[in-house]
């Protein structure tokens, strides 16, 4: 990057280049979900599809919203690769616990990112990564409530299909 350029943006280069991982890290969530809303559609799991596609779509969003944070603030944003999306899942429980396990680990990035952020005195970027801190509390809390009704009531294969509905509706 230009060193003009460099030394008149808002924030900092270092946040640039976290950021443009978290776009990756956003763009393999929703191809991960897209890959299990088909899933869930091939094996009769129609609600449980049609949150996975909704989610993959609010994990674009994402990405694109600290995408144009980027480029708004003067930096070079990327558009990612995305490989190696896992098709393969045990049940439906496995398909939940997937994602809970996805959406932990990318609050614990955005945690990251806000206190390197602060460490730096990027206050710029400190307030708009609040808007995802809150946005994955309540990502992690639909994926949690969800693995714990799968844990709690899914033992037998009809339980499986009357939950998938029942959701829908929480
Ligand atoms: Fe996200
Ligand atoms: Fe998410």
């Amino acid at each position: 990057m230009n060193q003009i350029i460099r030394e008149n943006l808002s924030i900092s280069v270092n946040t640039i280049d976290l950021l443009n991982d978290q776009i990756k890290k956003e763009a393999k969530a929703s191809a991960m979900y897209l890959a299990m809303a088909s899933w869930c559609d091939q094996n009769g799991f129609e609600h449980s599809a049609n949150f996975f596609y909704e989610q993959s779509s609010e994990e674009r969003d994402h990405m694109i919203k600290i995408f144009k944070f980027i480029i708004d603030n003067g930096g070079i944003a990327y558009s990612p690769e995305v490989t190696q999306i896992n098709h393969e899942f045990a049940s439906i429980l496995d398909v939940y616990k997937t994602a809970l396990h996805e959406e932990i680990n990318v609050s614990k990035s955005i945690q990251k990112i806000f206190l390197n952020c602060r460490k730096e005195n990027d206050v710029a970027s400190e307030l708009f990564l609040q808007w995802f801190i809150n946005e994955q509390l309540e990502e992690e809390q639909k994926m949690r409530h969800a693995v714990k009704i799968y844990e709690l009531h899914g033992e037998d294969v009809e339980n499986l299909y009357a939950i998938d509905k029942r959701l829908a509706t929480s």
